[in-house]
């Protein structure tokens, strides 16, 4: 028989005088994320990142843009110079870098990116063989809030797609919670949506069960033009409650903003484009609180 010490415990409290122990720190969630997408070329979709993701973080989200195409215009639009993509999403998809190590700040508190460079249209020969080419972005996105404590970890990760519904946009559409599609106001607007539909209903029987589509955002109203108004009024028609109410009109600040490397919120705040982003911003928090609630 072992020999132990009697304990005095003269002088611990009863237990109900006991001083709960600090609650234990809340586990942090992993981000919603939301692919920007839509085959047809200069849309909005990068815009629509960029000013999207400044917005989100303006009203207090933190935002990880991931950009997934080879032209790298989110990553020039958010002052990204080439010397500073070390890591690239293209490393990153070919499993040569880990994603945390491609990250970068921005100039706008709470806003990151992952930037891409040319090798990114490389990439499809260089993982087109292998089984889980599909699933590289969402591998990568796995551990992206494993070990933040709460208040560092990302809310939303924004993924500027590509013009084309190649193994990119698949990728994208593989690791995302929902797709954003950008639609301008133009007489082709809806020409091609099905056809992306269609690509969103395979993925979701083949790789992603749980995709769904965020919602259609109109970019480059211009409200003095008849045909913008038809095609705002066909869309709504089609898409019913799936598209935003909030509409990006046609701004010159807009489209001067990338080239000073900033997001229009940044360069004008006060513009018609900024107020629009702001809008939209908080429109999709609005409606993923009511998608949880459904
Ligand atoms: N609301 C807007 N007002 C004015 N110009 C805009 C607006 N939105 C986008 N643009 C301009 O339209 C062009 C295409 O936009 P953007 O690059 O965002 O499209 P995209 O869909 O990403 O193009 P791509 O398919 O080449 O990736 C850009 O020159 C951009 O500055
Ligand atoms: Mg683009």
């Amino acid at each position: 028989m072992t020999d132990t010490p009697e304990t005095d415990t003269s002088d611990i409290p009863p237990s109900a005088d006991v001083i709960p122990l600090a609650p234990r720190p809340e586990l942090v969630q992993p981000p919603r994320v939301l692919a920007v997408a839509n085959q047809k070329g200069g849309v909005g979709k990068t815009t629509t990142a960029i000013n999207l993701g400044t917005a989100l973080a303006a009203i207090g989200e933190r935002v990880l843009i991931i950009d997934l195409d080879p032209q790298g215009n989110a990553s020039t639009g958010l002052g990204i110079d080439r010397k500073s993509r070390q890591h690239s999403t293209s490393d990153v998809l070919a499993g040569e870098a880990q994603l945390r190590d491609a990250i970068l700040s921005t100039a706008v508190p709470r806003l990151h990116i992952a930037p891409s460079t040319m090798d990114l249209s490389g990439l499809e020969l260089q993982i087109g063989t292998q089984r889980d080419r599909a699933f590289r972005l969402r591998t990568a996105l796995a551990p992206l809030n494993a070990g933040r404590a709460p208040g560092t970890d990302y809310t939303y990760v924004l993924v500027d797609c590509p013009p084309s519904l190649n193994l990119l946009t698949v990728n994208a559409m593989a690791a995302a919670d929902a797709i954003l599609v950008p639609l301008q106001c133009e007489f082709f607007a809806l020409e091609g949506l099905s056809q992306l539909l269609q690509t969103v209903e395979q993925v979701r029987e083949t790789l992603n069960p749980n995709l769904t589509i965020h919602g259609i955002v109109l970019t480059m109203y211009d409200s003095r033009n008849n045909l913008s108004n038809q095609v705002v009024a066909d869309v709504r028609e089609f898409m019913g409650r799936k598209v935003y109410e909030t509409v990006i009109p046609r701004n010159v600040r807009v489209s001067e903003a990338p080239s000073y490397g900033k997001p229009v919120l940044v360069y004008d705040l006060k513009c018609v484009g900024s107020e629009a982003y702001l809008r939209l911003a908080t429109e999709i928090i609005q409606r993923e609180r009511e998608m949880r609630a459904s």
